[in-house]
C-alpha cells in the first residue's frame, strides 16, 4: 500500500505503464467491510487500485456533523494494506483537490437532487458531485465504485458522468450488513448501545415494506411502515418512501418497473439511511387469484 498526500504524486507513483485499468474507491475513511467489498471488487476488476480517502467538508450541511465524522487513517491504511498491499491511497488536504476556495459546484440533477437526502440535506449532492468530479478529472480511472447504501447518491454520480461527459464506468456494489441486518456505515459506531439496537428497526421496516408491497396499496402500506416508528422513543423518522430505483420519481404501478423503499431517520444526533429494492407490486385483482 503507498500513501501520498499530493494528488501531482500519482504519475510517478502508478505501477503499469498503460493508462489503463484503474480502478477507484472513493471513501471518506473510517473504513468498514462495506468499503473493503468495493476495494476487493475493485482489486479483481482492475490492474491498479485508487482509494481515496476524504472527508469532503462541502458534502456536510451541518458542521457538527462533519466535526463528528470519523478519522482513523492509520487503521484504515492497514486495512487496505492486509486486503491489497498494491493498492494506492490517496488522503489530500482540502487544498490539494480544492486550492484556496473550498466550495461546491452548481449542478442541475433535476428531481435527485430534489427529493429524500437531496431535500433533507441542502447542498450535500452539490458538494458529493463536486468532490467526485474532481477526483475523476485528476486521476481519470476507467471504473469507480460506490456502494448500494446511498442509492441516491449513485444516482446523481450517473448523472453526474453522463453530464459532464465523464469517460468512466460506474460500478453499484451491493449493500453489506452486519449478522442482524444493519446497513454498515462509518457513523454506526457513534450510536450508543441502545441507538445500535434500536437502528435495527430500519432494516425491519424496509423488509416489512417488502412484503407488505405485495399485498396492500401502496399508500396504506406506507402508513402501515411509518406508524411503526409513531411511538418509538429513539426513532425520530425521517422520511419512508418508495421510488422508482433510476429517476427516483414516486413509484406507479402503471408506469415504472423498479420499486425501491427508501428510509432515513434520525437516532439521537446520528442520522442513518438504508433501502431496499422490493418486487414490482402485482396488481391486487391478480395476487387475489388463487392458482
Ligand atoms: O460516499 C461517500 O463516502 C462520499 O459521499 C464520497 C462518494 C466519497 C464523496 O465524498
Amino acid at each position: 500500500m503507498t500513501l501520498f498526500k499530493h494528488h501531482n504524486e500519482f504519475a510517478a507513483l502508478r505501477k503499469s505503464s498503460t493508462d489503463k485499468g484503474l480502478g477507484l474507491v472513493p471513501t471518506m475513511g473510517a473504513l468498514h467491510q462495506g468499503h473493503l467489498s468495493l476495494i476487493e471488487r475493485a482489486s479483481n476488476e482492475n490492474e491498479e487500485v485508487l482509494v481515496s480517502i476524504f472527508i469532503n467538508p462541502t458534502q456536510f450541511d451541518a458542521p457538527s456533523d462533519l466535526l463528528r465524522y470519523p478519522t482513523e487513517l492509520e487503521a484504515d491504511l492497514s486495512k487496505i494494506n492486509a486486503l491489497n498491499p498494491n493498492c494506492l491511497v490517496y488522503a489530500p488536504q482540502a487544498e490539494d483537490l480544492y486550492g484556496s476556495s473550498v466550495a461546491a459546484k452548481t449542478y442541475d440533477f433535476g428531481l435527485l437532487n430534489q427529493v429524500m437526502e437531496g431535500a433533507h440535506r441542502k447542498g450535500h449532492f452539490q458538494g458529493v458531485a463536486t468532490v467526485v468530479e474532481k477526483l475523476f478529472r485528476i486521476f481519470q480511472p476507467q471504473r469507480a465504485y460506490f456502494g448500494e447504501k446511498d442509492f441516491q447518491q449513485l444516482q446523481v454520480i450517473k448523472q453526474l458522468v453522463q453530464q459532464a461527459q465523464l469517460d468512466v464506468e460506474i460500478v453499484s456494489c451491493p449493500i453489506v450488513r452486519t449478522a442482524v441486518g444493519l446497513a454498515l456505515s462509518s457513523r454506526n459506531q457513534l450510536l450508543t448501545p441502545s441507538a445500535q439496537n434500536a437502528a435495527l428497526e430500519l432494516y425491519a421496516a424496509l423488509k416489512a415494506a417488502k412484503t407488505l408491497w405485495q399485498q396492500t396499496p401502496y399508500a396504506a402500506s406506507l402508513e402501515h411502515i411509518k406508524k411503526r416508528f409513531d411511538q418509538h422513543p429513539e426513532i425520530s423518522l425521517e422520511y419512508f418512501e418508495i421510488r422508482e430505483e433510476t429517476t427516483l420519481e414516486i413509484f406507479d404501478p402503471k408506469h415504472h418497473q423498479h420499486p425501491r423503499a427508501f428510509i432515513a431517520a434520525q437516532l439521537g444526533k446520528i442520522r442513518l439511511i438504508d433501502n431496499l429494492a422490493l418486487e414490482k407490486a402485482i396488481p391486487l385483482q391478480h395476487a387475489n387469484r388463487s392458482c
